[in-house]
């Protein structure tokens, strides 16, 4: 195959470690065939499926199945998220050892699919987890503080009367989770970081020579809550969309290097789950075709970036963090390569007809973005393109 990459730029395969995959349980509205299509088209070699399927992915026969499905599909590698903890109120720690030690060598785990927020399960799995992967500080919100809330708890929440999500519900936990990891000598990988505070807190953690990593949403990076005015169910997401001086923040700190990476944190719904009242409508937003477009629009067009540094935030980064060794990294004379090839310079408008997810919510409808993806490469086969 020859690729006509004149005036492109080359990137390694992008990793993208917050993908939900609805497979098994909802491949209505996503199964792992259009999700890896999906994350091929935007440049991706390697996603992370988070484990709040149905069932949950909290033991090795659900993640390795992942694995496999995606081995077959071919377009990407499809990584499982294992949950921490099984039984349906997550009353007992899942075996780790088991998921990180099958077919699919799961690096990541995560309290997603159980929600149990609880700190002394955090505490024991970071005990347990040590050694075996990182865990996640997912779903980073103290549920005492966001019972009933569907927006970020600012002026544009109260004037159109939505129920607040403070900042301090996330910032309590990234807080928590830091010090628990601290105390248990384990790492922790904060996901989908959305506040000033949070960017605060990281930059504490690392000064105090805590392990803890941290993404960001391209949807935080460039959306407010200025998009609530519309009540559109598309813009409802957890975390929710915050205001201007977060995202101000937020992009400074993954210009810093205080925010590790990028992770789209795709969440593919039904239309009908979309279409709804605001309140009514479940959160998340597509991410996967949009990723790169986005962080050219909020990171590279103001000069916080240059294209180094959009392959370290969006592949090298996330690949060291999960330690995976073939991804993320110059590649030798000969090898099979992960690679995206990128026009920097081609202008594109968001058609949700268009996109390869099963799924139509993304925010982004009718908007014109920067940068489209030529072709995407696995292990020397032409997945996209
Ligand atoms: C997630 C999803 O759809 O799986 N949605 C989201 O807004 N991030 C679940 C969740 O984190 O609430
Ligand atoms: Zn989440
Ligand atoms: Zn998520």
């Amino acid at each position: 195959t020859v690729i006509d990459g004149k005036g492109g730029v080359l990137l390694p395969g992008l990793v993208d470690l917050h993908t939900h995959v609805r497979e098994p349980g909802r491949e209505d509205t996503e199964t792992i065939a259009t999700g890896s299509a999906a994350a091929a088209r935007g440049g991706y070699t390697a996603i992370f499926a988070m484990a709040n399927t149905s069932p949950v992915a909290d033991n090795a026969s659900i993640t390795d199945l992942v694995w496999r499905i995606g081995q077959e599909v071919g377009l990407v590698d499809v990584h499982p998220v294992g949950a921490v903890t099984v039984g349906l109120r997550g009353e007992q720690l899942a075996e780790m050892g088991m998921m990180a030690d099958g077919a699919a060598k799961v690096k990541l785990f995560s309290d997603d699919g159980k929600c149990v927020h609880d700190p002394m399960v955090m505490k024991r799995a970071l005990e347990y987890s040590s050694g075996l992967g990182v865990l996640i500080s997912q779903h980073s919100e103290d549920p005492r503080l966001t019972a009933g809330a569907v927006a970020h708890d600012g002026p544009t929440a109260a004037r159109l009367g939505l129920a607040g999500w403070p900042r301090a519900a996330e910032e309590s936990i990234v807080a928590r989770d830091a010090l628990l990891a601290r105390d248990a000598g384990a790492r922790i990988h904060v996901a989908h970081a959305s506040t000033e505070g949070t960017v605060e807190l990281l930059r504490w953690a690392r000064a105090q020579g805590i392990d803890v990593t941290a993404e960001v949403t391209p949807h935080h990076l460039l959306l407010d809550d200025s998009r609530l005015e519309t009540y559109d169910g598309v813009n409802r997401v957890n975390p929710p969309l915050r205001e201007e001086r977060d995202k101000v923040a937020l992009r400074a700190a993954l210009a810093e290097g205080v925010i590790d990476c990028v992770a789209t944190d795709h969440a593919p719904h039904a239309s009908q789950e979309k279409c709804c009242e605001f309140s009514q409508a479940k959160p998340g937003m597509l991410g996967l075709e949009t990723a790169l477009s986005v962080v050219v629009e909020t990171m590279v067009r103001p000069g916080l970036l240059d294209w180094r540094g959009v392959a370290r935030v969006m592949s090298e980064r996330p690949a060291q963090i999960v330690g995976l060794d073939d991804q993320g990294r110059p590649i030798e004379v000969g090898e099979p390569a992960n690679l995206t090839v990128v026009d920097p310079d081609a202008e594109w408008v968001v058609d949700p007809a268009a996109l390869a997810s099963k799924s139509r919510n993304t925010p982004y409808e009718a908007m014109s973005l920067p940068a489209t993806v030529l072709a995407t490469v696995l292990r020397g086969t032409v997945t996209a393109g």
